[in-house]
């Protein structure tokens, strides 16, 4: 769907975009040569006006999206709209304000605009290529595939480290348990890896709880310990426990990856919506104070 998002209808918007960014052109210059341009004539208020209905109806998509019952036309279409029109509203702004700005709420309004514009931008670059690579992280498994797998090492994992001793068993069972995976919006951002191990026999190196990140120290302990095995036995069950790391980072390094475009794909919403509400809120203190100080 996302790939047609922009040319939809032979870039029916865009056209319709270009042609009111002319016209704002030749309204803006229609006004007298010798007075300074500004957004306080005929021009500027139709200039304004016309801003200030775009970003209403622009907002507005966000409603619209969610009824899908609504006979308006393809949520496709709507999208296609909201971007290229998204992306006119900034120069017919800056064209009502005649380009003066300064530290006022005229400015602000300006500013919010620019912000909403830009993390809009974003988005939509997310959309046209972040699903694609997804895909590409994922192979030819789903997410819940790759779940399934975690799961089902970690099982055996738990089940082999029973049989261990104990330095080994506490290590095996706390880099489950203590595995990171997503997290808050910024963990989820960034993909942080904040897994952590318990060394019953690190007591003397002031805390027992040791990072893990991309599981490196339950592998390198493992890796470590499979010399000195004294049993029989024990040397096949911890070299299956290292295969089982060694998978496990695998499976871990993809889920996080998908995560993390996930993340990406969504989250930039968080800021596209608040800067709507706070453009929507400067915008109405705009128009009341040049109304009531103008
Ligand atoms: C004045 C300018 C704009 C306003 C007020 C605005 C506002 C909004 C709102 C309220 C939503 C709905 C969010 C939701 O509830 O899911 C939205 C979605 C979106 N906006 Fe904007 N936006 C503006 C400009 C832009 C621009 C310039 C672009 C891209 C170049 C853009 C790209 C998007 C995209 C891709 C979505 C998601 C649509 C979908 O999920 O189908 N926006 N915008
Ligand atoms: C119905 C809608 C609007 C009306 C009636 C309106 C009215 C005005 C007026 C009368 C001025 C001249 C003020 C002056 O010269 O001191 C002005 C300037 C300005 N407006 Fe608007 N406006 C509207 C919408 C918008 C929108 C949508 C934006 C941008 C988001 C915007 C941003 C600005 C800016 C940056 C200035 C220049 C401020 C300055 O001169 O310091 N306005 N507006």
């Amino acid at each position: 769907m996302h790939q047609h998002l922009l040319s939809y209808r032979r870039r029916r918007y865009l056209r319709l975009s270009l042609g009111l960014l002319v016209a704002s052109l030749l309204i803006y210059f229609s006004q007298a040569p010798t007075l300074p341009r500004n957004g306080g004539s005929w021009q500027g208020y139709t200039l304004g006006g016309v801003a200030t209905a775009m970003i209403l109806w622009l907002a507005w998509l966000g409603l619209r999206k969610r009824s899908y019952r609504s006979s308006l036309g393809t949520v496709q279409g709507w999208t296609s709209a909201h971007v290229w029109l998204g992306l006119s509203v900034l120069p017919i702004a800056a064209l009502h304000g005649a380009f003066q700005f300064g530290w006022n709420v005229h400015t602000l309004a300006f500013v919010l605009l620019t912000a909403v514009v830009l993390s809009g931008i974003y988005g939509m670059f997310a959309y046209l290529t972040l699903p694609q690579r997804l895909v590409r992280v994922h192979g030819d498994q789903s997410r819940a595939d790759w779940l399934t797998e975690l799961n089902a090492i970690d099982a055996r994992l738990r089940e082999l480290a029973v049989d261990a001793d104990a330095r080994t068993q506490a290590i095996v069972e706390s880099a489950v348990d203590r595995t990171s995976l997503g997290g808050g919006v910024l963990a989820q951002w960034f993909g942080f890896d904040r897994s952590r191990v318990l060394d019953p026999a690190a007591a003397g190196q002031g805390s027992r709880l040791l990072g893990n990140r991309g599981q490196q120290r339950l592998i390198d302990f493992l890796a470590a310990r499979i010399p000195l095995a004294e049993q029989r036995g024990e040397v096949a069950m911890l070299q299956e426990l290292l295969a089982l790391a060694g998978r496990r980072r695998r499976v871990l390094d993809t889920l996080r990856k998908g995560v993390r475009l996930n993340a990406r794909i969504k989250l930039w919403l968080v800021l596209h919506i608040p800067l709507t509400l706070g453009l929507l809120s400067a915008l109405t203190v705009h128009i009341l104070v040049v109304f009531l100080y103008w």
